[in-house]
C-alpha cells in the first residue's frame, strides 16, 4: 500500500488498521478486540491480548532461528571497549536478571527504577523488567539527586538499578553518591539497590540496601517470561511539564509492540538483520524506542554507544561507527550534527570511513535547522529524514515514511502525518484553521497505539494537560501548520518547555529553584537560541529591595543551584539582574516578549501590557549585559 492508501485506511478505520497491524506480533492470546475504552473512558489498543514484550524482543528470535545474529552492540570509546550480545546470548542475560530480580521479590506490576549510563546492562534491566512484566522506570545519567528522588517517590519502586559511575567524555561521574543522596532525600524507601561495578571507580556497597550486579547474577536462576495484559505498562518515563513536578508517561505493553514494529519498517525501513544506530540514551523516549525496543522487537542490531558525536576522540565518531558495524540507519539529534560540524566544518573526517552500508540519516529531538540539514545532506549525501514526535507518543506522528515511499521533502517541514494521527491545526477555540495557517497541532481521539493513555498516579494531569483543551482531542504543545499537500511544519511549543540539545527541559522548573536563592525576588528563565544547543536557557532576575549582590557571584550561586537540584543537563550558565520584568496588567510575566528581545526578534507589545516602557529598559539592560543576540 502507498502512503496515502495507508494514511487513509488508518483514519477512516483505525479498528481495522491496526488490528492487521496486531497480526504482525506473536501474542500469547491473540486480542478479539481491537479498540476499547478503559475506566477513565480513555480509548485503548487490544485490550483482551496477552503478550509479553522481552519475549518478543528476544526469545522470539531465537525460536526463529535467528539466536546467533547479533542483538546489541556496545561501542564505549570513554572506556575503550567493544562487546556484542548475540540474541541467544542476550535472552540468557536478560533471563538471568530477571532472576535477580525476581529474588528481590520483584513481580508482575512492581516498578524498577534504573538510573545508568549508557552500558548494556541498562537495556538487560530494562528488558529483564518487561519479562516479569514489572514497570521500569529509567532516570536519565544527568539529572541530579532530587530530580532521582522525586522519581523515586512518584514511582515507588521496590528496587533500584544502577552503577557506580558514568563517564562523560573524560570526566568519571560517581553515581553512587547521587543514587544515596536521592534515596535519602526520597519519603520512599526501595528495598534493595542492585549496583553494577565499573572497573574505573568502583564503590563501596553498604549492607543495607545494596546488593553486587555480579553478585546477584552469579546467584540467580534464569526466569521465564511473564504474560501480560497489552494494557499493563511496560514502563513508566518521566519527562519535563510546565511545572516542577516531571509528569510519569505510561506506555503500555501490547500497543507498544504494535507500534514499534510499524514504525521500523514505515519510519526507518528496517528489516531483521539491518543495523540500526540511535546515538542517543536510555534515559530518553528515542533510547527506549528506538535503542532498545523497537530494533530488537525488528530483529534487527542495534548499537549502544557510551560516548558524544565530538570529543571521543574526534568529530569522526559517527562515521566511525558507521563503518565499524555496517549501520543502515542512523539516528540523531540535530544538535550532535552541529556539534560535529562546528569541529569539522568540511567535514573531512567523514571521507576516512566507508559509509556504503548507511542508507539514511534521521533527525528528531528538536528542529531541524535549515543549515544543519543542508551540511549534512552536502557532505554524507543520504537521505535525511525529520521527524517530530514527543515522549508522550513515543513514535513519530509525522515524518517522511520511507518504508512506504519516499516523499517529497520541502524545506522546513517534518514531512506528513504518520499512519494512525489525525493531526489538526486548531485555533484558540478549537476550531480547525485552513491549510497554511498558524494554530495549536492537536491529534483527533482516538491516538494510535503506543501513545499513552495516562499519567503514573495522576489521571487528572493526563486529562487537564492533554485533553480537556480540546474535547476530543489530544494537545501536543507545539504550534504549527499544515500546508495545501498535509506537510506539517512545527514552529515550536506553546509552552513553558525548552529543548536544550534535544534534551527537553521545563523552563518553569528552573524558575522554581531559581526563585528558592534568598537574593531573588522574582524571575522568568526563558530559551535563548543558540547555534550549538538549538535553545539555552536564560535566567532573568528581578532582586529583593534592598539587595546588594555582586552579579556574578550571583550568577555563580544560582547556576550551581540549578545543577544541584535539576542537573548539569540543564545547561543553565546565564543570569541576568534586570530592574522590572513586563508583566500584563493582571500580574503574568510576558515570557514570549522577553524572548524575542533576548533572541533580537521583532515583537508585537501585547496591549495588555501594564508598563511597555519596560521593554525598551530590558532591551538595553540584556544589550550592555552582553547576552543580547
Ligand atoms: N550523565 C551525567 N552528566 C551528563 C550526562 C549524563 N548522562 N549527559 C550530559 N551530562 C552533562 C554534561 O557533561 C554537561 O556537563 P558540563 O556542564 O559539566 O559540561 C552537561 O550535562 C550538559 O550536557 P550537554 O547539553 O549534552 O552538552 P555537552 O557540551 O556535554 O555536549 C553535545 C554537547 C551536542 C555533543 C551533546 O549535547 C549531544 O551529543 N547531544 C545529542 C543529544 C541527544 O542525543 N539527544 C537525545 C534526543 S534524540
Ligand atoms: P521529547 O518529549 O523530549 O521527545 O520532546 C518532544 C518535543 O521536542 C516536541 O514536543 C517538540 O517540541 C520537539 N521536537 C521533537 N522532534 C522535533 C522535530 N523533528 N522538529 C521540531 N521539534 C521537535
Amino acid at each position: 500500500m502507498t502512503y496515502q492508501q495507508q494514511y487513509k485506511k488508518s483514519i477512516n478505520d483505525p479498528e481495522g488498521f491496526w488490528a492487521e497491524q496486531a497480526g504482525r506480533i506473536q501474542w500469547f492470546k491473540v486480542p478479539d478486540v481491537t479498540l476499547s475504552k478503559d475506566e477513565h473512558g480513555v480509548d485503548r489498543w487490544f485490550a483482551d491480548g496477552e503478550l509479553n514484550t522481552a519475549y518478543l524482543a528476544l526469545d522470539y528470535h531465537v525460536l526463529q532461528g535467528r539466536g546467533d545474529q547479533l542483538a546489541l552492540i556496545y561501542d564505549s570509546p570513554v572506556t575503550n571497549t567493544k562487546r556484542s550480545y548475540t540474541y541467544k546470548e542476550l535472552t540468557a542475560a536478560v533471563a538471568r536478571f530477571a532472576g535477580v530480580l525476581k529474588a528481590q521479590g520483584i513481580e508482575k506490576g512492581d516498578r524498577v527504577v534504573i538510573y545508568m549510563p549508557m552500558v548494556p546492562e541498562a537495556a538487560i534491566a530494562m528488558l529483564a523488567c518487561a519479562r516479569l512484566g514489572a514497570i521500569h522506570s529509567v532516570v536519565f545519567g544527568g539529572f541530579a539527586a532530587s530530580e532521582l528522588a522525586m522519581r523515586i517517590d512518584d514511582a515507588a519502586p521496590k528496587v533500584l538499578v544502577s552503577a557506580s559511575c558514568g563517564i562523560e567524555v573524560n570526566k568519571i561521574i560517581e553515581y553512587k553518591p547521587i543514587l544515596d543522596a536521592a534515596i535519602d532525600i526520597a519519603a520512599h524507601k526501595p528495598s534493595r539497590c542492585i549496583v553494577l561495578q565499573r572497573d574505573l571507580c568502583r564503590c563501596e556497597l553498604n549492607d543495607r540496601y545494596d546488593l553486587d550486579w555480579e553478585i546477584g547474577m552469579a546467584a540467580a536462576e534464569p526466569a521465564d517470561c511473564t504474560p501480560v495484559l497489552a494494557t499493563d505498562p511496560l514502563y513508566v518515563l518521566y519527562t519535563s511539564g510546565t511545572t516542577g513536578k516531571p509528569k510519569g508517561v505510561v506506555r503500555d505493553n501490547g500497543g507498544h509492540a504494535v507500534a514499534m514494529k510499524y514504525s521500523m519498517d514505515v519510519v526507518y525501513d528496517m528489516q531483521i538483520g539491518d543495523v540500526f544506530w540511535a546515538a542517543s540514551d536510555v534515559g530518553w523516549v528515542v533510547g527506549h524506542s528506538y535503542i532498545v525496543y523497537a530494533p530488537l522487537l525488528a530483529g534487527c542490531t542495534t548499537v549502544f554507544y557510551e560516548g558524544k558525536p565530538v570529543r571521543t576522540p574526534d568529530a569522526g565518531a559517527f562515521w566511525r561507527v558507521c563503518e565499524e558495524y555496517g549501520v543502515k540507519g542512523l539516528f540523531a539529534a540535530p544538535t550532535a550534527f552541529r556539534a560535529v560540524r562546528k569541529e569539522d566544518p568540511d567535514c573531512l573526517l567523514a571521507q576516512q570511513y566507508d559509509l556504503s552500508k548507511l542508507k539514511t540519516i534521521f533527525m528528531a529531538g528538536e528542529r531541524l535547522d535549515p543549515p544543519t540539514y543542508d551540511w549534512v545532506l552536502e557532505h554524507i549525501q543520504r537521505p535525511i529524514v525529520d521527524h517530530w514526535w514527543q515522549t508522550e507518543t513515543g513514535w513519530a506522528i509525522a515524518g517522511n515514511h520511507i518504508g512506504l515511499e519516499p516523499a517529497k521533502v520541502k524545506a522546513g517541514s517534518v514531512t506528513r502525518p504518520s499512519p494512525g494521527y489525525n493531526v489538526q491545526i486548531l485555533d484558540s477555540h478549537g476550531k480547525a484553521v485552513a491549510a497554511n495557517e498558524q494554530g495549536s497541532i492537536a491529534i483527533k481521539l482516538p491516538l494510535p497505539p503506543g501513545c499513552l493513555p495516562t499519567i503514573w498516579g495522576n489521571h487528572d494531569r493526563f486529562v487537564a494537560g492533554y485533553l480537556r483543551t480540546f474535547d476530543g482531542y489530544y494537545i501536543t504543545g507545539d504550534g504549527g501548520y499544515l500546508d495545501d499537500d498535509n506537510y506539517l511544519f512545527v514552529l515550536g511549543r506553546t509552552d513553558d518547555i525548552i529543548n536544550v540539545a534535544g534534551h527537553r527541559l521545563s523552563t518553569g522548573e528552573m524558575e522554581e529553584v531559581v526563585a528558592g536563592h534568598s537574593a531573588v525576588a522574582e524571575c522568568a528563565v526563558i530559551g535563548q537560541a543558540s547555534d550549538l544547543k538549538g535553545e539555552e536557557p536564560l535566567g532573568l532576575i528581578l532582586l529583593k529591595d534592598g539587595i546588594d549582590i555582586d552579579e556574578e557571584e550571583l550568577q555563580r550561586e544560582l547556576v550551581k543551584r540549578v545543577r544541584d537540584q535539576i542537573g548539569a543537563v540543564a545547561s543553565f550558565k546565564h543570569a541576568v539582574v534586570v530592574q522590572r520584568l513586563p508583566k500584563t496588567r493582571s500580574g503574568k510575566i510576558l515570557r514570549k516578549i522577553l524572548r524575542n528581545i533576548a533572541n533580537n526578534e521583532e515583537y508585537i507589545a501585547p496591549s495588555t501590557i501594564d508598563d511597555p516602557a519596560c521593554l525598551a529598559e530590558i532591551e538595553t539592560t540584556l544589550k550592555e549585559k552582553g547576552v543580547r543576540k
